[in-house]
């Protein structure tokens, strides 16, 4: 198959092809995601829960989405890869504009950026100088602090007003994806209706233009942690790794997942 770009990624929403995404830390894993067809890897800050054990996302390093980033894009042929930018990685736009070119001499061809507010200014900064954005709103995890915890968001009328304003901001400011993380499946069906840009949901429902899940999660190793509705354990169904990975994106390809029961009303 023909590598991902950027620009296509527009076109797969046009053309009603649902986009299937992973999270991957490492080569092997890496070498699996590209056999199996995957369109997109994201080196997920999540790393710092499933590969380095801790509690939040937020210890981790810009050294260390750098390395994985190396890592993944060593095992990759022709999946987009995308890497997350780290807790006040991209609290400025001049600091963004450091880490974010390391990530794409790392191999990385799109960065992933939490937040709309202050973070617009960076986005626009980040893609007028040539780095692709992906953007990250509803359940933003580096928010855990102000959160008080991991839960679902844009539930009342105003926080999915917001949360639709937010959706279309970050596509003005150049956005060219965006995850939309634990929001009510109508909340992001209307943001996936309203945009030209491709929606990633994790936890938002069927009516996005594609879907992600964590590497771990997927694969049945939710660990020690309360496993949240939205994952589903496709190793059972898939028998390997490679397979789990296959079975994962007919599921998603044929709109079987996510389903209500992996959903927020
Ligand atoms: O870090 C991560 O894995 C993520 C996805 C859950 C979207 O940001
Ligand atoms: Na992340």
């Amino acid at each position: 198959r023909k590598p991902w770009t950027v620009p296509m990624l527009r076109i797969a929403k046009k053309d009603g092809r649902k986009l299937v995404m992973l999270t991957c830390y490492d080569a092997g894993f890496a070498r699996a995601v590209d056999t199996a067809g995957i369109d997109m890897v994201l080196i997920g800050d999540s790393l710092g829960m499933v590969v380095q054990g801790h509690d939040s996302t937020l210890p981790v390093t810009v050294d260390d989405i750098a390395y994985h980033t190396a890592c993944v894009a060593r095992g990759l042929a022709t999946t987009l890869l995308v890497a997350d930018m780290p807790f006040q990685s991209d609290a400025s736009a001049s600091r963004a504009l450091d880490a974010a070119t390391r990530f794409l001499q790392a191999g990385a061809a799109m960065v992933k950026i939490e937040g709309a507010g202050h973070k617009l200014e960076v986005i626009r900064h980040l893609v007028e100088r040539e780095i692709p954005v992906c953007a990250h709103l509803g359940l933003t995890p580096q928010s855990v602090l102000r959160l008080g915890g991991y839960r679902v968001q844009g539930r009342d009328e105003a926080a999915a007003a917001k949360l639709l304003e937010d959706a279309h901001a970050v596509a003005d400011a150049g956005a060219e994806l965006l995850v939309l993380e634990c929001v009510p499946t109508a909340v992001a069906a209307r943001i996936s209706a309203e945009l030209a840009i491709p929606t990633i949901g994790i936890g938002a429902g069927p009516q996005c233009d594609g879907q992600v899940l964590v590497l771990h999660d997927m694969l049945g190793l939710a660990g020690g942690q309360r496993r949240p509705k939205f994952v589903k354990d496709f190793l059972a169904e898939g028998g390997s790794v490679v397979g789990a990975m296959q079975a994962y994106a007919t599921a998603v390809r044929e709109g079987q997942f996510p389903g209500a029961e992996h959903s927020y009303a």
